[in-house]
């Protein structure tokens, strides 16, 4: 059925064709956020028709629903380019020892971090994984996500690994929105490998990758580079047998410390660099040279209680910049995009309208769909995002916290 919303506000989001066609917005391009106040908006059964300011509306549109979008905005869906949504059990109570003053390493030495959730999810069975997921994303949905990568990373074992990504091929196949997956068996080194690292590492080429291949399980190649997990040179190693299989790099980058992830992730044409709380200049003017894109994910280093990423020096240098939720049980409990975007123009300088873009447009190419959402452009899918009345699009950001989403609509049918 068509819609169309009349005397929009504020329509934002509106890039060309053109400005798409090139990819994501790179450095000062990214602060331009096309709108059109007071405008109109057709869809058909799952795409944008047609758009264009009041005064110009045509006569004759005939359209199954018309909404009077007066004092709303109007703009893309989320695309939410980085989710670890696939898992068997929050951790809140790490969260309590974290309170307490326990350390990360503390924590896993109790048995907690990221083996903590392997365990769990290699005991859960796969219809419950599916479930529960697919509640998580239909919540994430409601928030204005319009898209998601996830990836895998919390099985660790070869039957696990296959559970998890089978799931996100389910989600794949029954959800209403684009959703990608990403392949990180190097999340970290299982228990059973902790002295044998080169028979995980073989583990992973021999016995996982090629299965993944065969079954059409991945899109994208996932590393965690960081010191006491994946070294750089390790990194390299699974990022080449991912490739040999046509997975792109996406990889985890410079989050606790320089880890040389970016330079790798640059060298291999990685799709994404993600996390880059710890960067340097070296890192920085090497992000900037590439078509590698940084993805920021700011609620993770406020929920662990870091330095947030240097997102202005990122901009400033000419990199692309995208924004994901990077929604996990251990460091990001939250898949709430709008946090996200409020958290990059309160804690990283954003100017909203770099945000909107970072967690629209550009999240869509950081998984490869940026021909087909993330902005509104003709043909497009409809996957879009109605506010409550608000006074401008920077009452979105400032208003942090406070749900101001009125109705979201997926491939043209309101959620
Ligand atoms: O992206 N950095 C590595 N992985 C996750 C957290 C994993 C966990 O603690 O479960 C992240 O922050
Ligand atoms: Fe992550």
């Amino acid at each position: 059925m068509s819609v169309l919303f009349k005397n929009i506000a504020i329509l934002a989001g509106t890039h060309s064709p053109d400005t798409i066609r090139k990819g994501p917005l790179k450095g000062a391009a990214l602060a331009h956020l096309p709108v059109i106040e007071n405008a109109w908006l057709l869809t058909d059964d799952n795409t944008i028709r047609d758009f264009g300011p009041m005064s110009e509306m045509p006569p004759d549109i005939h359209a199954g629903q018309v909404i009077d979008a007066s004092g709303r905005i109007l703009m893309p869906a989320w695309c939410d380019s980085h989710t670890h949504l696939v898992f068997a059990a929050s951790r809140e109570s790490e969260f309590i020892d974290k309170i307490k003053g326990l350390s990360y390493a503390e924590i896993a030495a109790k048995g907690g971090g990221i083996l903590n959730s392997a365990n769990r999810l290699n005991a859960m069975p796969e219809e419950e994984l599916y479930q529960l997921a697919k509640e998580r994303l239909n919540k994430a949905i409601k928030l204005g996500t319009g898209a998601i990568e996830v990836k895998s990373g919390y099985g660790l074992t070869v039957e696990g690994e296959l559970k998890m990504l089978r799931v996100i091929k389910r989600l794949k196949a029954t959800s209403p929105i684009p959703v990608k997956a990403s392949f990180l068996g190097a999340h970290t080194y299982p228990l059973a490998y902790r002295d044998n690292h080169e028979g995980y590492l073989q583990l992973i080429e021999e016995e996982m990758l090629p299965v993944i291949a065969s079954e059409n399980l991945a899109d994208y190649i996932d590393v965690f580079c960081e010191t006491g997990f994946f070294s750089p040179e390790e990194t390299e190693r699974i990022c080449r047998a991912g490739m040999q299989y046509g997975l792109q790099p996406k990889i985890h980058a410079n989050q606790l410390n320089l880890s040389k992830g970016v330079e790798i992730g640059v060298a291999l044409n990685a799709l994404s660099v993600d996390h880059l709380e710890t960067m340097d200049d070296a890192a920085i003017q090497c992000l900037a040279g590439s078509d590698t894109i940084g993805t920021l994910l700011p609620t993770a280093a406020f929920f662990l209680g870091m330095a947030f990423q240097p997102a202005r020096q990122l901009i400033d240098a000419g990199c692309a910049i995208a924004l994901a939720s990077d929604f996990n049980p251990g460091s990001s409990p939250s898949y709430n995009m709008n946090l996200v975007v409020a958290m990059s123009c309160i804690r990283m300088k954003m100017q909203p309208e770099e945000a909107i873009n970072a967690a629209t447009l550009n999240g869509a190419f950081a998984m490869d769909v940026g021909d087909i959402t993330g902005s509104i452009t003709r043909g497009k899918l409809a996957n879009l995002v109605l506010t409550q009345p608000v006074p401008s699009l920077a009452f979105l950001p400032y208003s942090f916290g406070n749900n101001l989403i009125e109705r979201v609509m997926i491939a043209g049918q309101f959620v």
